[in-house]
């Protein structure tokens, strides 16, 4: 039973501030990012990762050019990967409530680095609350 997929009965949260993006730049975006995956390389959660440092920043990529779309900038991700249906691409890997908040700690963490991409206190929390929700949506196992 542990394996067993589960599926949060929400659908997947929209970022409601389709002009983020020109606040900041996909650099912000790649850097932050980075901080990001390296951090979950040595977290709870490293096993799911990849441990070659090449494939790691290669992810952290991918990341960066999916929040990119989300923020309203362009659609790198779609452009380059595809429709990005996310919870399906997430289904191999096993996540429960518990990975989630260690992915959280290392989004947070990566997000002060970068000293919150330099948004204002509303934009912040309008990531944060979306990342948040957005986060659960990738949740597949029961915890
Ligand atoms: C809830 C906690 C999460 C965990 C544990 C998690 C874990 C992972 C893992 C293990 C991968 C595969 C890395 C690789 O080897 O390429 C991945 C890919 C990815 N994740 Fe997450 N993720 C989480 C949440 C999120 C969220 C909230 C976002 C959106 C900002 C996101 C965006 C992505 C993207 C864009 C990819 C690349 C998908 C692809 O093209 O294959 N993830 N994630």
């Amino acid at each position: 039973m542990q394996n067993q997929i589960y599926t949060p009965p929400e659908g997947p949260p929209q970022l409601s501030a389709p002009l983020l993006y020109e606040k900041i730049s996909l650099d912000c975006l790649y850097e932050m990012a980075w901080i990001q995956y390296q951090a979950l390389g040595t977290s709870r959660i490293a096993d799911l990762f990849p441990l070659e440092e090449a494939e790691l920043k290669a992810a952290s990529e991918k990341q960066a050019e999916f929040l990119c779309g989300i923020m309203g900038g362009p659609k790198v991700y779609l452009v380059k990967h595809g429709p990005p249906r996310m919870r399906a691409r997430h289904i191999p890997f096993a996540i429960d409530e518990a990975a989630r908040q260690e992915w959280l700690r290392c989004f947070r963490l990566a997000f002060d680095q970068c000293g919150q991409l330099g948004l204002d206190k509303p934009d912040q929390l309008l990531l944060l609350n979306w990342i948040e929700l957005f986060s659960a949506w990738m949740v597949n196992r029961a915890g």
